[in-house]
């Protein structure tokens, strides 16, 4: 019943996000025993994709493929990929070097049949600023809120989390070249003051997102992370809910799939990957995995130390 705890704990300066899918099918269950037994501190989440709970003939309710989706023409073509995964890890540490010996350690420890579809690195800017320069997080649910919003509540998953992962891709050049009342309203904040414009016009992400605005509200709690350097820059977006509908509803708001109007962020970015992950609960500090493959599908294992 207990959340991975990095889950609920704000980024560090920085992280690290790999998605890695199965190249053999019958290299799943090892993988879920070498997971079994990796003890999960405040520095890692561990995530699993729809495929991979079918590999090892489990079942996980609720968790389904990343969807993709068109946007209207109007939005110049952009779409919204998926590029499911099988599993997602995500390390936050205070300095780079930290985070990388635990990802090569982690990858050490795991048997073969996994191959590294992206390896990120992620960093906080200015004080937790997007690279835009906007303030992200603002309206993050806090204290219990966060765990009702993050943290599925009861049931056999009760402690796991779902998890959306998507990296955006910046257009920073197109961006700057816009009067700054124009950037404002495309997030709907004042990029300064981080007041919520009275003004914001529907196509504003504030608009399209307000999370109480959806019915069931949609609360996630956003962990999203600049990364990039001098060839491309963009968000990785991290979003965990007690389901994935949420994220869900308002990602198809944002692209324009129940009314027609497109989130103005994608004026100057665009979503590259998109996956859904089953974030476990710890039982004894390991990841719980009984719910998705039963009492009898996870050997006993001895400890490893990551
Ligand atoms: C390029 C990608 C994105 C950027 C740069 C971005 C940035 C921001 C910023 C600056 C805010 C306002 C401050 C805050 O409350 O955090 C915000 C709010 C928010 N964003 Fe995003 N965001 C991005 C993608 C997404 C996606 C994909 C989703 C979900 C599908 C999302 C969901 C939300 C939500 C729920 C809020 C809070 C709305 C409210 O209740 O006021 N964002 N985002």
């Amino acid at each position: 019943m207990t959340p991975q705890p990095a889950i609920l704990l704000p980024p560090l300066a920085v992280g690290q996000v790999l998605t890695l899918r199965l190249t053999a099918a019958q290299q799943a269950k090892p993988l879920l025993r070498a997971f079994a037994c990796l003890p999960i501190d405040d520095s890692l989440v561990v995530g699993f994709g729809w495929h991979f709970v079918q590999a090892v003939s489990g079942n996980v309710p609720g968790l389904r493929g990343f969807p993709a989706m068109t946007l209207p023409e109007s939005a110049g073509g952009a779409a919204v990929p998926a590029t499911q995964a099988d599993i997602w890890v995500y390390m936050r540490a205070a300095e780079a070097g930290a985070a990388l010996d635990r990802v090569l350690a982690l990858m050490r420890l795991l048997p073969g049949g996994l191959t590294i579809v992206e390896d990120v690195a992620t960093f906080t800017y200015r004080g937790g600023r997007d690279l835009s320069g906007y303030e992200d997080g603002t309206e993050n649910p806090l204290g219990t809120a966060a765990d009702a919003a993050a943290i599925i509540p009861n049931g056999p998953l009760a402690g796991g989390s779902f998890v959306a992962a998507q990296r955006w891709v910046h257009d920073l050049s197109a961006l700057a070249a816009m009067p700054r009342k124009e950037q404002d309203a495309i997030v709907g904040r004042d990029r300064d003051s981080n007041e919520e414009l009275a003004s914001a016009p529907t196509t504003a992400h504030v608009k399209r997102t307000a999370q109480e605005s959806f019915d069931p509200p949609a609360f996630m709690l956003r962990r999203s992370m600049p990364y990039g350097g001098a060839r491309e820059q963009g968000l990785y977006f991290v979003a965990y809910g007690a389901d994935l509908d949420r994220f869900e509803g308002v990602m198809r708001r944002m692209a324009g799939q129940d009314d027609g109007v497109v989130d103005a962020l994608f004026r100057f970015s665009r979503p590259a990957t998109g996956g859904y992950y089953w974030c476990p609960a710890l039982k004894d500090g390991k990841l719980d995995l009984v719910p998705m493959v039963g009492a009898g599908g996870v050997d006993a294992m001895p400890d490893v130390a990551v």
